[in-house]
């Protein structure tokens, strides 16, 4: 982390889980185990139709909604999907891109995730793009220039402007539900990695100012660690964010 030039943030994804009937009591929880003063900002990523409740369950205890995925398209005839005014007009303030389990599960590629992150910003959105590598792409020596073209495909058509609303969270994808973190050696190579990678395209200071952070199996035990590496700017968290203890324990670590 380096507060001096960026935001710290602690984002939970819930991914397929919970309910909107359970929000207001983990809240309560989260709220009972969170340390009063916070240097970071706490959002939670859920299932579309339960942003409002997180909206309301979260504004006392300041943790924002954020949604897990968006349409491409503004709006119009695709039935099942949510368009970016609509997140916008409920209140959703971030929203994930390109998580690897879309890329995998829904053939999502870097186009794709480019316009889905377009279209979020053009309504006032955060995306948090997601990137990473494949555990063969890491055997075979190709993470960084791989994890540098995600980002580059990302960012395509991205003003200097907008790029201070995008968060990129590094999460190499053999890390993802697996229990298997990257030491925090390996996370940190990668996100400053992607932090020169920024640095080429829009210059040292806008580099300087985007958040990055690292997302895989980062949990209670390891968080402190990744989070005092100089290019962590906070963590992408599954499972670790559905225990509202081990999650108010992550936002606690990121005070140090
Ligand atoms: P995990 O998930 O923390 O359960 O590994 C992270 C993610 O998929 O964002």
């Amino acid at each position: 982390m380096n507060r001096k030039y960026r935001k710290t943030v602690i984002a939970g994804n819930w991914k397929m889980n919970m309910t909107a009937s359970e929000i207001k009591p983990f809240i309560e929880q989260l709220k009972e185990n969170m340390p009063k003063t916070r240097a970071c900002d706490v959002v939670l990523c859920t299932p579309a139709v339960m942003i409002p409740a997180m909206i309301k369950a979260g504004k006392e205890v300041k943790v924002a909604a954020g949604g897990q995925d968006v349409s491409k398209y503004e709006k119009g005839a695709y039935t099942g999907e949510v368009s970016a005014t609509q997140l916008a007009d409920i209140g959703t303030k971030y929203c994930i891109v390109g998580h690897s389990e879309r890329r995998q599960y829904h053939h999502e590629d870097d186009m794709l995730v480019n316009a889905k992150a377009r279209a979020l910003l053009e309504k006032g959105i955060a995306p948090i793009i997601c990137v990473g590598e494949s555990l063969e792409q890491r055997e075979a020596g190709v993470t960084m220039e791989y994890v540098a073209y995600q980002v580059k495909a990302a960012l395509n058509g991205i003003d200097a402007t907008q790029l201070r609303r995008c968060i990129i969270a590094y999460e190499p994808i053999w890390a993802i539900g697996t229990g298997k973190t990257a030491t925090a050696e390996q996370a940190q190579e990668v996100c400053e990695g992607i932090r020169a990678v920024i640095r080429k395209i829009y210059g040292a200071r806008p580099a300087r100012a985007v958040s990055i952070l690292y997302g895989g199996s980062m949990n209670a035990k390891n968080a402190a660690e990744l989070l005092a590496q100089p290019d962590i700017d906070g963590g992408l968290i599954g499972g670790a964010s559905l225990k509202p203890v081990d999650f108010a324990t992550i936002i606690a670590a990121s005070n140090q």
